[in-house]
């Protein structure tokens, strides 16, 4: 088993407030890691910051072994462009809101990262995408544009456009959030089955009984700091932090 993600001491501040304080994590290969905690406690921060999106103040940012980020003197000191782009190729993310190019078909959504950014032939990438389309039931729906979708496919094809891209991790942020409950899920069967083909994976989600079948390790947050971590008959069936406790008392009232 190696390591494929490792975050140490990640500290983020917006206008002079910490929202994620000397924070550290780290994810196997082929590890399920689910992040849940209360609205405002800096999941979104953490997942964007290991995913490029925000600079981290201070930390280390690890991909297999891959610094894209080291820690000098507690600030956070980027590596160069070439090798950000290198460890940029080795994770995926799912949003939210899916995030799709409403202008673009479905396939075309697919594969238009894999031929620009990685500069795959069309014909290689075309015959990934629309097997990958098949892998997640939407054979059909190639052609189509996300309008067409519901919320479901939508987000069936952000995860058929991370995976396009063979990441070795892959990153969803609270990925049944913007679908109704019936919907919900389809999607949590699909992260279900890579689970199964020993996909890594990070989940921000507030589905805390999928989080407890689907995860190796269970990462509760709160107020920007990791108060308990472990794997989900520790931290989701006996909690051992008053904190943790209360959260999971008030998902299970929702
Ligand atoms: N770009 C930003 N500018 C200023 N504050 C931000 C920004 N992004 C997040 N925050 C703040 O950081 C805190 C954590 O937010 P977030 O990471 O979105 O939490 P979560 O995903 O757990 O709900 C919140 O107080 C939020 O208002
Ligand atoms: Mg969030």
């Amino acid at each position: 088993m190696s390591r494929l993600l490792e975050i140490n001491h990640c500290r983020k501040s917006f206008d002079g407030s910490e929202v994620l304080t000397d924070l550290s994590l780290c994810v196997e290969s082929s590890q399920v890691l689910s992040i849940i905690g209360p609205s405002g406690s800096g999941k979104s921060t953490l997942l964007r910051c290991a995913t490029l999106l925000e600079t981290m103040d201070g930390g280390d940012l690890i991909y297999d072994g891959t610094y894209a980020a080291r820690d000098m003197g507690g600030r956070a000191v980027y590596a160069p462009p070439a090798q950000l782009q290198k460890v940029r190729g080795m994770f995926g993310l799912v949003f939210q809101n899916f995030n799709l190019f409403p202008h673009y078909t479905v396939l075309k959504n697919i594969m238009e990262a894999p031929m620009l950014v990685q500069k795959r032939s069309r014909k290689e990438v075309e015959a990934e995408a629309r097997a990958l389309l098949d892998q997640m039931g939407l054979a059909d729906k190639a052609d189509a544009y996300p309008f067409q979708l519901s919320g479901g496919q939508q987000q069936r094809v952000s995860i058929a456009r991370a995976l396009a891209m063979n990441p070795k991790i892959l990153f969803f942020d609270e990925p049944t959030s913007a679908l109704d409950p019936e919907l919900t899920g389809e999607i949590l069967r699909v992260i279900r089955a890579l689970a199964e083909r020993k996909m890594t994976m990070v989940i921000v989600t507030h589905e805390m009984a999928f989080a407890r079948d689907v995860s190796d390790w269970v990462v509760f947050m709160n107020g920007g700091v990791i108060i308990e971590q472990g794997p989900p008959a520790e931290v989701i069936d006996h909690p051992g932090q008053e904190r943790t406790i209360q959260f999971l008392r008030r998902m299970r009232e929702q």
